[in-house]
């Protein structure tokens, strides 16, 4: 592949993100890029999510330079990626980026790699070569990968799996393997003696009761399978009187609503806000068990020992599946109260999943991706040495 010349000046390095998961496995690239002299760091956020997103500008203390307030309440999929199109055009002419680094699969990522590609500007990807091969599942996220896998000039994978999804398309050139960033992030949030900040997490009882934590917002789950979902956690808080369920509930209205019309006033179930990252992050590292559609908790739970029951049909994420300690649940009420059932009620059943596995990184993907840029500028004689998976215990 052909690299770029070096240039005298400092490499301008632009992070372009929007919603939670994207900024909290950017915040550590971000803060990483700015202690290299070569590198400029430059942040712009779409605000795709709001409120969510602020949280964890907060806990990162990450600054945007240019913030393009996206966000309305409903949005659809046009109106996003329309609204950061349009915003990204003065950005780019603004800021001058050598690089735009987007992460991901949102339509923040995708509109955002498109809208560089727009200005010749060359893209690397962040979390680069996860695969369902179902185009509608995750919707819109598979698609939005494969885009902006065929726009990036850098594709920076998680695992070597992710590597071998991107050669079958193909793409073979600028692909370094190098671990997961949420990683890195988790490494920086989750302590033993963490007080939390949330009374009402303070007074979890930990060790007495078996503490299930629970995330779902997808948008392929909006309907009877989120439906289902709901029903399967209340039939789990029903059934099992020494769980206590924690739900931090999403703030799309749609979730809003199916949590409110089927797990309001449940007895065991708590339904809270949005926790900020670190408050999640060491909820999660007490908890017994993780039941959620969401990505990023299938890589962090594993990391931390916890067991996870994926509400979806498929996953990206096979590895910490294939390792053990993830199991695809489905969306049927029953299979997922039973497999939730198996794991409370038997001691067997639940050692053989609950062990720390690392298949998505070591902490130092921030490292590698810094040290893979510098090295197509130019500005390094060799590129990082490649993560290798293991799935070691931590
Ligand atoms: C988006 C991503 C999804 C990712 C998820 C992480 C797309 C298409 N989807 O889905 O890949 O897994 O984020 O959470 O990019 N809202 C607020 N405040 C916030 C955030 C959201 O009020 O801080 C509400 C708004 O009404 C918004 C709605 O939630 O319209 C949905 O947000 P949106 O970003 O469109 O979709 P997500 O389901 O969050
Ligand atoms: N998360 C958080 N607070 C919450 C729920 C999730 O900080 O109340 C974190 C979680 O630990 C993970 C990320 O948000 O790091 C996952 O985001 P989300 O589930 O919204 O999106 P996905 O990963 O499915 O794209």
């Amino acid at each position: 592949m052909k690299r770029e010349e070096p240039n005298v000046e400092k490499l301008r390095v632009m992070s372009v993100f929007g919603t939670r998961p994207e900024a909290i496995k950017m915040a550590p690239l971000v803060q990483e890029l700015k202690r290299y002299p070569e590198i400029e760091s430059l942040c712009c956020v779409t605000a795709q999510h709001r409120q969510m997103l602020d949280s964890v500008m907060e806990v990162f203390h990450l600054q945007a330079d240019c913030d393009l307030n996206i966000m309305a309440p409903r949005q659809t999929l046009s109106s996003i990626t329309c609204k950061c199109l349009a915003g990204m055009d003065d950005v780019i002419d603004r800021m001058k980026p050598d690089l735009i680094l987007v992460h991901g699969d949102t339509s923040t990522t995708f509109a955002g790699a498109l809208s560089a590609f727009y200005h010749q500007v060359p893209v690397g990807h962040v979390e680069a070569g996860l695969r369902t091969y179902d185009r509608y599942s995750p919707f819109p996220e598979e698609m939005n990968r494969k885009m902006v896998g065929a726009i990036a000039t850098l594709h920076f994978c998680p695992t070597e799996n992710n590597r071998r999804n991107l050669a079958r398309e193909n793409i073979t050139e600028g692909v370094f393997v190098t671990g997961n960033t949420v990683i890195d992030a988790l490494k920086t949030t989750v302590r033993r003696d963490y007080t939390f900040s949330t009374d009402e997490l303070n007074a979890l009882p930990y060790g007495e009761k078996k503490i299930i934590l629970v995330t779902c917002h997808r948008r392929e789950n909006y309907g009877e399978p989120m439906k289902n979902i709901m029903l399967a956690l209340r039939q789990i808080a029903l059934e099992n009187e020494d769980v206590e369920l924690v739900y931090p509930v999403h703030l799309s209205p749609v979730v809003r609503e199916a949590v409110q019309t089927y797990l309001a006033g449940t007895p065991r179930v708590h339904l809270i806000d949005p926790l900020a990252a670190d408050e999640m992050h060491n909820l999660m590292a007490r908890c017994y068990l993780v039941l959620t559609d969401s990505g990023g908790l299938q890589e962090e739970a594993p990391a931390l020992g916890k067991p996870v029951l994926v509400l979806r049909r498929e996953t990206e994420r096979p590895e910490a599946v294939a390792a053990g300690t993830v199991k695809i649940a489905g969306v049927v009420q029953e299979e997922i109260a039973a497999l939730a059932r198996e794991l409370i009620r038997s001691p067997a059943a639940y050692e053989r999943m609950a062990h720390a596995v690392n298949p998505y990184g070591d902490g130092q993907a921030c490292r590698r991706i810094a040290e893979a840029i510098l090295w197509h500028f130019g500005r390094r004689a060799a590129p990082p040495a490649d993560y290798c998976g293991s799935g070691e215990e931590t």
